[in-house]
């Protein structure tokens, strides 16, 4: 019965076989018959497919494997606000999860003994199999229909990638995850203000500089409040997150070009890659310094911050996220 191509080349049987032998927390979970009703959609692909398909996910994959910490503060703050009693013994789906950025991070940073288990979640085939053969529990499935059955998750994040799900398509997604929270359970959702100097990064660097464009729509506080209110949570929250991008270097100059070769990798900024005979630095932090956000408007004049850290440097580019709570009602 469940004998379609669920991933690249794996059936959805040899899916099920393998996480019932290493994830079984994750399979117990799953609803094998909403798998099997989705069938129609597990050829739908992102913009984060490989390069063969003409995406952008290879090098988002490989930078995101090699700066694990670099959004560490961000995303430890929203599993504060998401999990606020800890989260040992819960359970999380991660519903944008790519490779598994949140698990890679959480687990570098958290004792096991409060690290909640976090399911990621992704449309992308080739996103799905890469976190896969790191080791995480992960699951092929839309944002707008999960393949969890009801009631079987505490926490559910949608983060770094909101803007991605088309805006008619949003209230779906979040009565998905109201319809797999246990009452009480929370949702997050994490995205950028609509014309804010990170909104604006998406919509005009990545427009500009990369190969697939970034054509997406972003939030504003009310509209966020009213979609968490739309799909039935209750207790709903908004507030903005501090979440910059940290990279760290030997010297000052280095943690410069270290951050915005990490940026042009992880947006894959293909146009803005180094070019013999420029002054290719200088230009690139030029251009891209006046997206630095700050979540308090000190009047600083240089955005992007460079400072001495552990004995190296830090190259930290000032984000504000858009955070909202909600929570399925007792
Ligand atoms: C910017 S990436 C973020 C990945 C990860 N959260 C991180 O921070 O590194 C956004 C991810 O959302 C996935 N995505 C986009 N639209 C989706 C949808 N409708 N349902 C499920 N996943 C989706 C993409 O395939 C991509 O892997």
């Amino acid at each position: 019965m469940h004998n379609f191509e669920y991933l690249p080349g794996v059936t959805a049987a040899e899916y099920l076989d393998a996480c019932r032998a290493h994830h079984p927390a994750l399979y117990e979970r799953l609803s094998l018959d909403r798998m099997l009703a989705n069938r129609g959609t597990y050829q739908t692909s992102t913009v984060f497919e490989g390069s063969d398909k003409g995406g952008r996910g290879d090098t988002y994959r490989q930078t995101q494997v090699r700066y694990p910490l670099a959004r560490t503060r961000g995303i430890k703050a929203l599993f504060d606000a998401l999990l606020p009693g800890g989260g040992a013994g819960k359970y999380v789906l991660d519903v944008l999860g790519g490779n598994g950025t949140l698990t890679h991070t959480m687990r570098l940073i958290t004792p096991p003994a409060e690290l909640p288990e976090i399911f990621t979640g992704d449309a992308a085939g080739s996103m799905v199999t890469d976190a896969l053969a790191r080791g995480y529990p992960t699951v092929r499935q839309l944002a707008q229909s999960l393949l969890l059955a009801d009631q079987t998750m505490d926490g559910v994040i949608f983060a770094y990638g909101t803007h991605h799900v088309p805006v008619p398509d949003r209230v779906t997604a979040l009565r998905e995850a109201h319809r797999v929270l246990r009452h009480g359970g929370r949702v997050l959702v994490q995205d950028f203000v609509e014309h804010s100097p990170t909104a604006r990064w998406y919509s005009e660097v990545l427009e500009k500089y990369t190969l697939t464009g970034h054509d997406c729509v972003h939030f504003t506080e009310a509209g966020l409040a009213e979609l968490l209110h739309e799909a039935g949570f209750a207790d709903v929250r908004v507030s903005k997150v501090y979440d910059p991008c940290v990279v760290w270097a030997d010297s000052a100059d280095e943690a410069w070009v270290e951050l915005l070769q990490y940026l042009i990798d992880l947006f894959s900024l293909e146009r803005l890659r180094p070019k013999p005979g420029q002054d290719h630095w200088r230009m690139v932090r030029d251009l891209l310094s006046p997206y630095a956000e700050h979540l308090v408007d000190d009047g600083r004049l240089d955005p992007i911050l460079v400072y001495p850290d552990g004995g190296r440097f830090a190259a930290e580019l000032p984000r504000v996220a858009l955070v909202a709570t909600g929570e399925r009602p007792a």
